[in-house]
């Protein structure tokens, strides 16, 4: 029975398909790709493509997908109709509340705006703290929106802290610390639960096997 495989195209793809690759898949292709979305496992029968964070929970939660790998980020924020099998351990950054310097969104009183593109994960933030919030839904660029004014903080991504750093901002307070995930679809998980778990199964080897050089 073949298995469809959805990998988050972007910041997590390189790593991801070179854990693909550690385990012994086909994935060549996948490493100079052009810009087709769909691959064949040269080795198997295993079908990977390529799609938006977003997009992957959706495919996996529509069945399209059976395995999918997708930041935790994505998944604190999107649906939860999936089984979460396994953490990667790669892609590894945080969310932070963030702002001016010396402007802790947390010690203002009165209207507080937040600007993010992760609107329930910063309710949820600012919920579990007993504060009442206006959030601001931004697309990108969310660096921007304390600088000039539209928020007096932000919760959103850090990896490096580069693009906090080059636009004048402070870190206030790690929110959650995210990483890549592998999802399955429910359905697949009964019916092909053996080509499913041999999949988590290889790559679990992998991410055991980098704990223990790091130690
Ligand atoms: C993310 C995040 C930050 C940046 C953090 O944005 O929203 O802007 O990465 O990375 P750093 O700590 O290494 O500087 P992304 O590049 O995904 O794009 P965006 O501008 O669309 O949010």
């Amino acid at each position: 029975m073949s298995l469809s495989v959805a990998l988050t195209k972007g910041r997590l793809e390189k790593a991801a398909v070179a854990m693909l690759e550690e385990c012994g898949y086909g994935v060549e292709r996948l490493k100079d790709k052009g810009r087709a979305l769909v691959f064949e496992d040269t080795r198997r029968d295993v079908r990977y493509f390529l799609v938006k964070a977003n997009d992957c929970i959706t495919y996996i939660e529509h069945g399209i997908a059976d395995i999918g790998i997708v930041g935790k980020d994505t998944l604190m924020e999107g649906g939860s109709d999936y089984y979460e099998m396994l953490d990667l351990k790669i892609g590894k950054c945080c969310f932070v509340l963030a702002g001016m310097k010396g402007c802790d969104p947390l010690k203002k009183s009165g209207h507080i705006r937040i600007g993010t593109k992760y609107p329930k994960v910063a309710e949820r933030y600012f919920t579990s703290r007993g504060m009442d919030v206006e959030i601001i839904r931004i697309e990108g660029s969310v660096e921007l929106a304390p600088v000039l004014g539209l928020c007096d903080g932000i919760i959103d991504i850090m990896e490096t802290g580069t693009t906090l750093r080059e636009n004048g901002l402070e870190v206030f307070d790690t929110a959650a610390r995210i990483s890549a995930r592998v999802i399955v679809n429910k359905a697949s998980f009964k019916l092909k639960r053996d080509e499913v778990m041999a999949v988590i199964s290889d790559l679990e080897r992998i991410v055991n096997r980098d704990a223990e050089g790091n130690q």
